[in-house]
């Protein structure tokens, strides 16, 4: 979850028995390095690096000069100009041979792909470097492709999910599949064990993924108000409030579609076509502006309060005890993984 996990939370996670997960998509190499230090200083045990893959951004002068002029009054409502022109504030890990580098140097036990997938010969590499690999699939066909590329496991992320939206190609027609009915769908079609994302809060929802079909669950939503997570207080007091009750997928904020609590800048994305969004993260430059001049004015409406459909029962914890919660919870509902995962 980058912007909202952190070493600590990782660690905590992958102490108490799960796999955690540091985000360095918006990191470069150096950054990475140093999250994943962290790690090995926190922890001794296994822990995952996610890292995006979409497509390098293309948008283009005019649509993003428009959404700068777009924008331009809601930055004056806080006494701010919107940046003068926008910039990609983050590589995709499809052109940075820096990260990969530095993956193939240090080797987390396992690293995973959202947005697509990186070159066969980068797979392979990571493969012959004894990294576990996994990467989000939205659909069957994305789940074919993660197969087909040799990926250890699909993450069949549903459309309940909180965050971005792992589709390959943001402008291609969704299916919209639920978590579950994704999951069914992968594990009938596919021998690639299958990982469940979305809407997963508690260890009655991970026996349902289980009983789906999955080898293992992905939460992101359960623990962004953990004690180690960097969710600000404008997204912790949104999500205990009734806001909670209501999250939309917006395109926006980032310029990819993104799952967030209904908030004044879902509202204004609303109505603006995709067409006049600008490439991802291009748009998120802006995105990230306006929050900053926003937040420095007390107003916590234009953030990116990324939440999935599960976000009412969230539980404000460490993250350890939450991990052992949810094995709690899961060995009182008590399904068999065996059989699921394939070895
Ligand atoms: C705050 C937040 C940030 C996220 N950031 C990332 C990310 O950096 N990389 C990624 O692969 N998925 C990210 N996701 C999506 C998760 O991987 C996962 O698909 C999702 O959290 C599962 O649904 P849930 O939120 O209902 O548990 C994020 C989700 C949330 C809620």
């Amino acid at each position: 979850m980058a912007g909202v996990s952190t070493p600590a939370m990782a660690a905590a996670v992958s102490a108490a028995g799960g796999l955690g997960s540091i985000a360095v998509g918006a990191a470069d190499a150096a950054g990475a390095d140093a999250m994943i230090a962290e790690m090995r200083e926190r922890t001794s045990r296994a822990f995952n690096v996610n890292l995006f893959c979409h497509s390098p951004a293309v948008s283009g002068a005019a649509i993003e000069d428009r959404w700068i002029e777009r924008f331009r009054p809601r930055f004056a409502e806080y006494g701010a100009e919107p940046p003068a022109e926008l910039r990609e504030i983050y590589r995709s890990f499809v052109e940075d041979e820096d990260m990969l580098d530095l993956l193939l140097l240090v080797q987390p036990p396992v690293v995973s792909f959202h947005f697509g997938l990186p070159r066969g010969g980068w797979i392979q590499s990571l493969r012959d470097a004894g990294i576990v690999l996994l990467a989000t699939a939205t659909s069957l066909a994305e789940a074919r492709a993660v197969a087909e590329a040799g990926v250890d496991a699909i993450v069949a992320q549903g459309w309940e999910a909180g965050g971005h939206r792992g589709m390959f190609d943001p402008d291609a027609p969704d299916e919209r599949l639920p978590a579950l009915e994704l999951v069914r769908l992968i594990a009938s079609e596919l021998d690639t064990p299958v990982i469940a994302a979305g809407g997963i809060m508690d260890g009655a929802g991970i026996n349902r993924a289980l009983g789906a079909g999955a080898c293992a669950a992905q939460l992101g939503t359960a623990f962004i108000a953990c004690d180690e997570s960097l969710a600000d207080e404008g997204f912790r007091a949104a999500l205990a409030s009734q806001a909670t009750y209501s999250t939309v997928m917006t395109r926006a904020i980032s310029g990819r579609p993104a799952r967030c609590l209904a908030n004044r800048f879902t509202a204004l994305g609303a109505d603006i076509p995709a067409s006049e969004v600008p490439a991802y993260p291009i748009a998120y430059d802006l995105g990230k502006s306006l929050n900053a001049a926003a937040k420095a004015r007390g107003e916590y409406g234009y953030g990116a309060q990324w939440a999935g459909e599960g976000a009412p029962r969230f539980r404000a914890m460490p993250a350890g005890q939450l991990v052992q919660a949810l094995a709690a919870e899961l060995s009182q509902a008590n399904i068999s993984v065996e059989g699921n995962c394939h070895e």
